[in-house]
């Protein structure tokens, strides 16, 4: 399998706020030195205890964010964050996000059709949009007539359907979840995580996934990216480790955090 992004050196040093005028500045690191390779069509799970980096970390995969230090490539071809919008619509055409929280994520004054279809318009993707919008609702197991209703008449469960519909609606190769379902409760998260095994399966999507849920990444993810203050300290084959952590972060941050089957 090839490798869709590669991030090597990826650094971001955030500013800190003055205290007064003539004061240094000073930093905080959100990452450091981060290498990555996400393979095309694989799943990589990304775990760590909160402040650990793996927000910054996805944000400059997508280019939402720039970085301090280091380089990214998407399939092969550099990426220059700090580019014109216009510039990184061949990024933005092959990647989709969705975010933890379903409600701040959904403008409520639009209409669901709008906001599922918003990345069609933006991305001056031809075609029919409307049906599109239909058919990538029906996707996600929603109804395709939904598209004529606004956010605040569904659901939790049903909104963050629609953020997935919208983050899968110009047919990304790739998909990040920034803790997509820790916001749902059990049952619908089963069935969100099971369309994101579907989807993976039947588009070849590609999956970068964070989760504080082990369930998640052992049930969606063959590779676990594993991050502490900035750094990615362990990485390697779900199975391994989750079973086997070669590092101690590792084994306190899966005893933290809910049970793992470990099928025997
Ligand atoms: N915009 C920002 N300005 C200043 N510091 C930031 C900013 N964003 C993140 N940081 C800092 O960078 C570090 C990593 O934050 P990040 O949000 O990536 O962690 P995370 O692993 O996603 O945490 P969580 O699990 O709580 O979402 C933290 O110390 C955080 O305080
Ligand atoms: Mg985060």
């Amino acid at each position: 399998m090839s490798v869709l992004i590669r991030g090597r050196g990826l650094t971001r040093r955030y500013p800190m706020p003055k205290t007064h005028l003539f004061e240094k500045q000073a930093f905080t690191t959100g990452l450091e030195d981060a290498d990555i390779d996400v393979r095309e069509g694989s799943a990589v799970g990304l775990i760590g205890e909160s402040g650990s980096g793996k927000s910054t970390l996805v944000r400059l995969l997508l280019a939402l964010d720039t970085p301090s230090a280091g380089a990214l490539e998407f399939d092969g071809r550099p990426v220059d964050a700090s580019a014109s919008a216009r510039s990184l619509h061949w990024l933005r055409k092959q990647t989709g996000i969705v975010f933890q929280d379903p409600y701040a994520s959904l403008d409520p004054r639009m209409s669901v059709g709008r906001i599922v279809g918003e990345p069609l318009w933006a991305l001056g993707i031809d075609g029919d949009r409307r049906a599109r919008v239909r058919e990538v609702l029906e996707d996600v197991g929603l109804e395709a007539d939904m598209a004529d209703r606004f956010p605040h008449e569904f659901s939790g469960g049903q909104r963050q359907r629609i953020a997935l519909a919208r983050a899968i609606v110009h047919r990304p190769r790739l998909l990040v979840g920034d803790e997509p379902l820790s916001a749902l409760d059990v049952t619908v998260r089963a069935q969100i995580l099971e369309l994101l095994g579907e989807l993976r399966v039947r588009d070849g999507l590609t999956l970068l996934m964070v989760s504080h849920d082990i369930g998640v990444v052992q049930n969606l993810c063959d590779e676990v990216v594993v991050m502490k203050d900035g750094r990615i300290v362990e990485e390697g084959p779900t199975e391994k480790v989750l079973l086997q952590p070669q590092v101690s972060y590792t084994r306190r941050l899966l005893a933290s955090i809910p049970v793992i089957e470990n099928g025997t």
